[in-house]
């Protein structure tokens, strides 16, 4: 049985994840929108993973026998500079909810809650392959400073990023 704390807690981290599924996808539309079609299919990629991250934490906390507690939404922003400030924002956003992640293992540690901190283990590695996907993807946008024939070629290979959902491997 999950103690109150660490279900109040999971349960914002459901929260946590599906705004950023809905951020992702606001940048994907944005992407589209500059006429970057690669980048709006990784970026909507990207939407599909957090959903199974939120996916994976509704199912551990029922799993656990909690009460999920679904709640709104915040709105998510709508409108960016260009394809360098969508990457800056997105690499930020990622640092945000990998000190989310290190939040819920304290609160795992705190409770002695051994079986969240190894379920956690996951989220763990995972924010570490986030950050460095999006730093690499950044420092390369910045190389090109983010136009000619570089975002051109750019766009092209970011078309080839497809959803596999990994979350099924723990
Ligand atoms: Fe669910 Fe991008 O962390």
């Amino acid at each position: 049985m999950l103690k109150e704390k660490m279900l109040a807690a999971l349960n914002e981290q459901i929260n946590a994840e599906q705004y950023s599924a809905l951020l992702y996808l606001s940048m994907s539309a944005n992407l589209n929108d500059m006429g970057l079609p690669g980048f709006a299919n990784w970026m909507y990629v990207q939407y599909q993973e957090e959903l199974s991250h939120a996916n994976k934490f509704y199912n551990y906390v029922v799993e656990r026998g909690g009460k999920v507690q679904l709640k709104a939404i915040e709105q998510v922003p709508t409108k960016w500079e260009g394809v360098i400030d969508i990457y800056k924002a997105t690499l930020e956003h990622e640092q945000k909810v990998t000190d989310l992640i290190n939040s819920l293992v304290d609160v795992a540690i705190e409770e002695r809650d051994h079986a969240t901190q190894s379920f956690l283990r996951w989220f763990v590695d995972e924010q570490v392959e986030e950050e460095a996907n999006v730093t690499e993807i950044l420092d390369t946008l910045k190389l090109i400073n983010g136009q000619g024939n570089g975002i051109f070629m750019l766009d092209r290979e970011m078309r080839s990023r497809t959803f596999v959902d990994t979350t099924a491997a723990q």
